[in-house]
Order: C-alpha cells, then sequence, then structure tokens
C-alpha cells in the first residue's frame, strides 16, 4: 500500500453543534448514565478518551466486553470494525462510534468481493481472518483472529490443513515463522506500523543500549527483528509493567503510552521512529477521527449508528463465536481507569 496516497478525512463537528463552554466530561458522564451506556475504548484513543472510557483494552478484551455488557447503547470508541463486532455480538444493544468515518487501513485492503473471490481460487484452505477487516469479510470467513489469539488458534488445526490468512500480510508473516505453518497471505498492510524506519530504530537503539523493544506483530519482518517482545497491545501493556528496564521503545501506536505511563509513572517510554526520526507519522488516522465532542454528540443523537444487515450479522458470528471458543481462557482484564459500570 502507497502510505502518501494515504489521506483519510475525518467528519467535520458542524458548526454549533457543540457549545463551546459545555463541561463536555460532565456531559457525557450525565449522557452515559441517561442512556444506560457504556463507553469502551481502544488503547489507540486519545487520553481524554482512555479516562472517560468505562473499559479501555485491546481487540479482543473490547470484543469479549461488549458480549458481556448489560448496557442499552455501547459507544465503542475505536474503529468500525470493532464497533461492527460489539453489533454482531450484541444484536439487541445500540452501537455508536463517534465518527463513522473511523476505517483501517486493512479493511481497506480487503473489499469483500475481491475476498470472496480469493477464497473460490483457494477452496482447499480454511479462512483465518485477522479481526481487522469489514463485517462482510467475516461472514466469508472460518475462523476470526486477533493478535492476542492468533498464534493458540492455528495451533488448534491440524499441521495437515492449509490455511489462508488475510488481511495483514506482516501478522500473517510473523504468525507462519512462529508456528512454522506455510500461511498463504492475503497483502494488507497497516498503515500506521508500516512506517516505522529500521535505520532510525537502529539509531535510536544505540543511544539506548539498555532498553528493549516492544513493537505490535503488525510491524514488518525488519522492525520485529529488533523487537525483545512482540505482541498484541495488552500483551505490550504487560511485558511493559513486568520487565524491569527503566526505558522502553514501543513500536506501535503512541497513544498506548498513556496507559504505560500510567500503570509505571517512573519508566520513560520512546516511541519507535518514522523515517523523518519522529514518531508523529505513526499516530492511527482513524483512531483519531473520534474526539471528545463527537462521543459527546453521538451519545446525545445516537448517532451515528452501526447498522447490518442481518444475513451478514448473522453469517459474521459464525466465525467469531468460533474464535471466542478457541482463545484461551483468560479472565476479563480489568478496566485500565477503574470504572466498570455496566
Ligand atoms: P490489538 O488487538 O493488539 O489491540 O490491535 C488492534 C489494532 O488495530 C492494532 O493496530
Ligand atoms: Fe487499522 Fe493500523 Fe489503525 Fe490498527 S493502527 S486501526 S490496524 S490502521
Amino acid at each position: 500500500m502507497d502510505v502518501r496516497a494515504f489521506d483519510p478525512v475525518p467528519t467535520p463537528v458542524p458548526a454549533g453543534a457543540v457549545d463551546p463552554d459545555l463541561d463536555l466530561e460532565a456531559e457525557i458522564l450525565r449522557l452515559k448514565a441517561e442512556r444506560k451506556a457504556v463507553i469502551l475504548a481502544h488503547f489507540y484513543q486519545e487520553p481524554a478518551i482512555q479516562e472517560i472510557a468505562d473499559f479501555v483494552g485491546d481487540s479482543l478484551d473490547l470484543s469479549r466486553r461488549a458480549a458481556a455488557t448489560n448496557a442499552n447503547v455501547i459507544a465503542f470508541c475505536g474503529v468500525r470494525f470493532m464497533a461492527e463486532v460489539a453489533k454482531i455480538l450484541s444484536p439487541e444493544k445500540t452501537v455508536v462510534l463517534p465518527d463513522l468515518r473511523a476505517g483501517c487501513s486493512l479493511e481497506e485492503s480487503c473489499p469483500p468481493e475481491a475476498f470472496a473471490e480469493f477464497r473460490a481460487r483457494h477452496r482447499d484452505h480454511i479462512s483465518l481472518t485477522y479481526v481487522n477487516c469489514s463485517a462482510a469479510v467475516k461472514a466469508h470467513s472460518d475462523i476470526i483472529v486477533t493478535s492476542s489469539n492468533a498464534e493458540a488458534i492455528i495451533n488448534q488445526i491440524p499441521k495437515d490443513q492449509p490455511i489462508l490468512f488475510a488481511p495483514d500480510r506482516h501478522l500473517g508473516a510473523y504468525l507462519a515463522r512462529k508456528t512454522g505453518r506455510d500461511l498463504l497471505l492475503w497483502q494488507g498492510t497497516c498503515v500506521v506500523h508500516e512506517r516505522f524506519s529500521e535505520r532510525e530504530l537502529i539509531k535510536l537503539k544505540a543511544r539506548y543500549p539498555e532498553a528493549p523493544v516492544a513493537a505490535h506483530p503488525e510491524c514488518p519482518e525488519q522492525i520485529l527483528d529488533h523487537a525483545d517482545h512482540v505482541g498484541s497491545t495488552s500483551s505490550i501493556l504487560a511485558f511493559v509493567k513486568d520487565d524491569p528496564a527503566q526505558t522502553i521503545i514501543i513500536a506501535t501506536e503512541p497513544h498506548i503510552i498513556h496507559q504505560m505511563q500510567k500503570a509505571s509513572p517512573h519508566k520513560t517510554f520512546i516511541g519507535a521512529p518514522g523515517a523523518d526520526g519522529n514518531c508523529s507519522c505513526n499516530m492511527c488516522p482513524f483512531m483519531a477521527m473520534n474526539s471528545m465532542e463527537k462521543l459527546y454528540l453521538c451519545l446525545k443523537n445516537l448517532e451515528p449508528r452501526i447498522e447490518l444487515d442481518e444475513a451478514t450479522r448473522l453469517a459474521a458470528l459464525v466465525p467469531l463465536e468460533r474464535m471466542l471458543e478457541m482463545s484461551p481462557l483468560k479472565a476479563l482484564p480489568v478496566a485500565a481507569p477503574a470504572r466498570i459500570s455496566a
């Protein structure tokens, strides 16, 4: 994917829609109670959103939390495929996403029709599909995986069963190396993790020789080769909390550093650099479309909503439920800001 040609445009907040004197945090909390809503947020959201959320987690934790909540409304502060998972698992609930344009480059790389053709060309393969895809692609898949359960799920599939993996070729290649399986890969990439620069990372490591590197498996192999720990966002958080190192280099979206700093205030976290030597280019442009203003508006208006046609939802539910059944059991983690209310 040509990252230079990639410039997603957020939905503008209409002029006058939010009174500039409003206490946004107080209003969000008031509307949340009025709507009997729960606010779920991914670690890549801006700190203010992470702080007001009832639960902050990785993709797997968030889907489990969405399936388990008693709330009437789920305000999902993440990207569209994550909110769609909440709707697939909890169809009776109203699921709102602050900005409906908050997509994902992996989702965009994998149009459902092209994916269906790919599957048709490889009928003997089962499809393990990364959760970062549309509901329509999930509907064409056999098992959904996230970065935190993919390896364990592959290891449950008989060795002689051919597997295709979509849409992230870097995660797929990493899993092939880890499991020793020959995975047929769709060629999508994450526009954020693709931008880390190996040359700049080597320079940074030379400046901080004691600092381990923690990386998300959506990074290309040449970045993962320098990593001391590779894992999902929650797994990276657990690593940096437990590791004795006082300075740690983080090769994933830098908003996650907010939780790291909260858990380990005396440690120093340095975002891995992009080609220009700083890490600001590694912020996810889709996650950044959500804002406190848009969270307030979506709780006020109960729009924009995630709506799925029932046939797609039911077809996508099958591989998602397989994922939940095949995921190693772990207790649902405690919300990062301890505010679980629904
Ligand atoms: P996690 O499941 O590790 O949170 O990853 C989601 C994601 O979109 C990473 O770019
Ligand atoms: Fe998609 Fe990458 Fe953003 Fe994650 S960080 S939501 S994979 S574009």
